[in-house]
């Protein structure tokens, strides 16, 4: 089929790209001239693993081409995929459709006959009735179809994701988007007969939303189990393993962690209640999930003053990990952000290590000297928080890391390392939603050699 993908965002670089790796043609169209070509030359705007093997095979295959000539993009394309940006409406909450409107615009005069307009930009209800107004508006004849088609992407494990989909949701109104877009997806997953639920189009756009909203809640209640767990003495990963067996449950997205982020799940809560509101609804369990994850994120810093004693002030905390999760760049509600800026309002020196996400980090954290080397970043440091586990810092070598630091204070947030092994390399650990180890038992810091400042840290942590 031919295709053409309006935007080159992390939707549609990664939807497009795998079309085109199933044999299909597709033209991206952006009207960023410099992104196109920067795009043209290889160099794509994400970090997504895979992701440039993958566009560099297809592009050298003919399947897919990059421009700025929407016309020449769309005059041919048999489908029309609208993969533009949403962001939340700052003092909103709700998602900006000025993008998905004037492409919308845009493409309406240009459009093939039967042409099918798909909307894969995360969109509230209704949004694919507007774009049908707005192109049927500018078009004076000849007929086309709206659809809605969301994606379920996680940044990291994208193309997987794509590829090998748990379902794929398609949103039509008519018998042509019908047909066009089981034509797209059925070939491609008949062997791993992957269902393919066809609704309308508004239901579609729900279904998006309510799937976020349902995984974001249940992120939120496993991490406030392990708060509990942290009080009464168990472990949240068992826990979490025998609840998420049952069948009903499910395992997955069971995982204490500081707190959602990303560009998904903080931004489509609040639009869900925005639209809610709207209609006079009200969805209290997601209204709480948003205020605790909030809150989560900035408790996190208390953590980290209680494992140094109380008091971050005139200390040196190094952040191992500062993106929202690993294998991604994107440092969009980063949990590492509110942490960062907490710590500092407490008077700490805050230093940070991430191996991918320095470049995003350093245009939006300020006062924060950034490390290559993990090691370089925690020497001389009080106390080290892992943030986000990436693999390169699950393998961080404990022993080296505690030898260079100036006190045991490990913080793992993200439940990277055994605390026995942290233990044996000599640092004093604190985890999530596993019981914690009261002061009065922990191993007293003695450094060998002992300056008054290290004295006065000895002192803090004795008995109290
Ligand atoms: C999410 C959805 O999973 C995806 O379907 C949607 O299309 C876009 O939003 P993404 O934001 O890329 O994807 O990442 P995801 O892996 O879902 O993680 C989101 C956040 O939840 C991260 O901050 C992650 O660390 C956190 N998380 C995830 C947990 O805290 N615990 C878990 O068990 C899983």
């Amino acid at each position: 089929m031919k295709i053409a993908v309006i935007g080159t965002g992390y939707v549609g670089l990664v939807s497009g790209t795998c079309f085109a790796e199933w044999g299909n043609h597709v033209v991206y169209v952006d009207n960023n001239a410099e992104k196109i070509a920067r795009l043209n030359q290889g160099e794509l705007p994400i970090y997504e693993p895979g992701l440039d093997e993958l566009v560099t095979r297809n592009r050298n295959a003919g399947r897919l081409s990059f421009t700025c000539n929407l016309a020449a993009a769309v005059e041919d394309a048999e489908v029309v995929f609208i993969a533009v940006g949403t962001p939340a409406r700052v003092g909103h909450g709700d998602a900006d459709l000025s993008f998905v409107y004037m492409a919308a615009r845009e493409i309406a005069p240009l459009l093939a006959e039967n042409a099918v307009v798909v909307v894969k930009s995360t969109v509230p209800v209704g949004t694919g009735d507007a774009v049908e107004k707005i192109i049927a508006s500018v078009r004076s004849r000849g007929s086309f179809s709206v659809a809605s088609n969301p994606e379920f992407l996680r940044e990291g494990v994208a193309i997987h994701d794509f590829l090998n989909p748990d379902r794929v949701v398609i949103g039509v109104e008519d018998e042509n988007a019908h047909a066009v877009m089981v034509a797209l997806y059925s070939d491609p997953l008949a062997e791993a007969r992957t269902p393919i639920v066809l609704t309308q189009r508004r239901t579609s756009e729900l279904i998006k939303y309510a799937a976020n909203a349902f995984l974001a809640t249940k992120i939120t209640f496993i991490n406030e189990l392990a708060d509990l767990c942290e009080q009464v003495g168990t472990n949240v990963g068992e826990l979490a393993l025998g609840v998420g067996l049952d069948k009903r449950i499910g395992s997955s997205f069971l995982n204490a962690r500081p707190g959602y982020g990303g560009s998904c799940f903080p931004k489509d809560t609040l639009a869900l209640l925005r639209t809610a509101q709207d209609h006079g609804i009200a969805l209290r369990i997601v209204e709480e999930t948003v205020t605790a994850n909030e809150a989560r994120k900035r408790k996190m810093a208390l953590k980290v003053l209680d494992a140094v004693g109380g008091d971050v002030d005139g200390k040196t905390i190094a952040v191992l990990g500062l993106t929202f999760k690993p294998d991604t760049d994107d440092m969009r509600d980063a949990p590492s952000v509110p942490l960062i800026e907490t710590l500092q309002r407490f008077g700490a020196t805050v230093r940070g290590h991430d191996p991918v996400g320095m470049e995003n980090a350093a245009r939006i954290l300020d006062d924060v000297q950034l490390f290559d080397d993990p090691y370089e970043c925690a020497r001389d440091a009080d106390a080290v928080v892992i943030v986000t586990e990436w693999e390169s810092i699950r393998r961080i070598d404990l022993a080296r890391l505690r030898q260079v630091m100036r006190a045991p204070a490990l913080i793992d947030l993200r439940n990277a390392f055994e605390p026995a092994a942290a233990e044996a390399a000599g640092f004093r650990i604190t985890a999530i939603g596993r019981p914690i180890v009261r002061q009065a038992d922990n191993v007293v810091d003695f450094p060998a050699k002992s300056k008054p400042r290290d004295k006065a840290r000895a002192a803090e942590t004795t008995p109290r």
